[in-house]
């Protein structure tokens, strides 16, 4: 087998998140705010887009060089016609070891319901989906777009009736806005199998105007919910995950918190992000990517097309989150970040 990758930090490449469009029908406030993703925005024209083809081709590369997992995102990946296929293409791939990759998607759930049965058939293993708040007038002023919470709620249902559980539930907490959804979301996803995540705001691209103050710092998130709902800490599944777990003192299952902002998970990562049009970005909060379908689309060979992945991830240094944890918020200026929906969540 081809030797597995390690960048500068002795991190080696385990997972892959493939976001494979970079539009959205939401227009979450922390994600897509409506005043700069308007009608005149500019989204990828198609044939940027990578092919299936050239989607996998990528992907098996990858896994023959560590990737273990991968993660379909976007924008909304469900609104890429023939997601399925896709999901099928990468189901068939294989490791050295002859394993099949752990594949997730990570989605807003709006056409999950009716393609839930259709993405487990093709070999998708889990979901995870996101909702904001229980409280619709509170989701409804965060998605923008008058998506209601009980649409996502019966997504989430039909996703784990498909087989793509234990689904988890992400909720991004923007102070001020839903941290008073915080206890009511733990109470309500209580003892029923799902898996809530608390996840800090983060200050990916420009557009949704972060600040500091409107992070609500995980230690709070599970302070509130500990007082009503007692908490007990749980280890870690694997290396670098991006969730600290805890589970509910009664048993009545188990939630997370992701902590980009108050407590990075730098040291750990692992993961590699590919854009819609072929980019690959060794950083959440990379100001550059490598373009991968110049190579692809130039004739490049697979062992061309590994010594770039190899090159690039062996000079990797990126650990934005720890960095800005010690230096809040001067690092920001002047940096050109990219949008989360074109670099994939
Ligand atoms: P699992 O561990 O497989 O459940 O998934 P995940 O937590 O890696 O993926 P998910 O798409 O649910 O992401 C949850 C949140 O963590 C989102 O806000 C992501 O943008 C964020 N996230 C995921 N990976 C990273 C990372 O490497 N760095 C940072 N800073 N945030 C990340
Ligand atoms: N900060 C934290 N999480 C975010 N997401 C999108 N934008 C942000 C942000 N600025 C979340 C989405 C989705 C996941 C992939 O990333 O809600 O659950
Ligand atoms: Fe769309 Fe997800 Fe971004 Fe919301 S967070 S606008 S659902 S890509
Ligand atoms: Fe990884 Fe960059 Fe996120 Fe740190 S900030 S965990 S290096 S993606």
């Amino acid at each position: 087998a081809a030797p597995l990758l390690a960048d500068t930090l002795q991190r080696p490449l385990r997972d892959l998140r493939i976001s494979v469009t970079d539009r959205c029908n939401f227009r979450c406030v922390y994600c897509m705010p409506k005043e700069i993703f308007g009608r005149d925005f500019v989204f990828m024209p198609h044939d940027q887009l990578l092919t299936f083809e050239e989607i996998t081709t990528l992907a098996r590369i990858a896994m023959d060089h560590g990737v273990r997992k991968i993660r379909l995102t976007g924008g909304e990946p469900l609104l890429r016609r023939g997601i399925e296929d896709l999901v099928g293409m990468l189901a068939a791939l294989r490791t050295p070891e002859g394993e099949p990759p752990d594949l997730a998607m990570t989605t807003n759930g709006s056409v999950l319901a009716q393609k839930a049965e259709a993405l487990k058939a093709a070999g998708l293993d889990r979901v995870t989906v996101s909702l904001d708040s229980m409280d619709d007038a509170v989701f409804q002023s965060m998605n923008d777009v008058s998506y209601p919470v009980a649409k996502v709620l019966h997504a989430i249902d039909a996703a784990q009736d498909a087989g793509l559980g234990p689904v988890k539930i992400n909720m991004v907490v923007k102070r001020g806005l839903n941290d008073h959804s915080i206890v009511e979301m733990a109470r309500h996803f209580r003892g029923t199998g799902f898996i809530l995540r608390f996840i800090e705001y983060m200050d990916v691209g420009h557009s949704n105007g972060w600040k500091m103050d409107q992070v609500v710092p995980s230690a709070e998130v599970i302070a509130r919910i500990n007082k009503v709902f007692p908490l007990e800490p749980l280890e870690e599944n694997y290396g670098g995950e991006t969730a600290r777990r805890w589970r509910y003192a009664d048993g009545a299952g188990e939630i997370g918190a992701i902590s980009s902002v108050t407590q990075a998970f730098c040291r750990g990562c692992t993961r590699a992000r590919l854009s819609a049009d072929g980019k690959l970005f060794t950083c959440l909060f990379a100001t550059a990517g490598t373009d991968l379908r110049a190579l692809l689309r130039g004739g490049a060979t697979d062992v061309e097309l590994a010594g770039a992945l190899g090159a690039l991830w062996g000079a990797r240094t990126d650990r934005y989150s720890e960095l800005r944890s010690a230096a809040t918020p001067g690092l920001r200026q002047g940096r050109e970040k990219i949008e989360m929906s074109y670099i994939g969540g």
